[in-house]
């Protein structure tokens, strides 16, 4: 189902993560990202950048997005896919905290990275390899 960049079944996901990108308070970088995250009850969940003044306290659409989604009942483990929408023309992949933040509910979680043009198609295993889980200390 979400095996190829071109299936149908990312359409809901990507509907949901351009809408949140509308939201996004980016007055800094100007660069607006959008967010959408499936989880294993159906729902999808949206989220977008967030800037603030102290630059530091900026949260990544797709942070936002997780934390929404654990606030909705989310559980390691029941993260199906992700989506990140940018409107330029390199496609943004999710930073490295946002990897990591991901990773700890899913770690070969399928992520769509597209803009209007253009989709790629990642599992978070190859974009955060050797991840840092509770595996390593619990
Ligand atoms: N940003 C995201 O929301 N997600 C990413 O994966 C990369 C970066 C945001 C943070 C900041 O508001 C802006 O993009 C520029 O870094």
């Amino acid at each position: 189902m979400f095996d190829h960049p071109q299936s149908p079944a990312w359409t809901p996901l990507l509907e949901a993560a351009w809408k949140a990108r509308a939201n996004a308070h980016a007055p800094y970088s100007h660069f607006q990202v959008g967010a959408a995250l499936l989880t294993a009850s159906g729902e999808i969940v949206s989220g977008c950048n967030v800037e603030n003044a102290a630059y530091p306290v900026t949260l990544c659409a797709e942070r936002g997005a997780l934390s929404a989604a654990v606030a909705a009942g989310l559980r390691p483990g029941g993260l199906v896919a992700a989506v990140v929408v940018t409107d330029v023309p390199t496609l943004t992949p999710p930073c490295g905290a946002c990897r990591q933040a991901l990773a700890e509910f899913a770690e070969g979680l399928p992520v769509l990275l597209a803009n209007h043009s253009s989709r790629e198609l990642h599992r978070l295993e190859e974009l955060l390899p050797h991840s840092f889980t509770g595996r390593n200390f619990l």
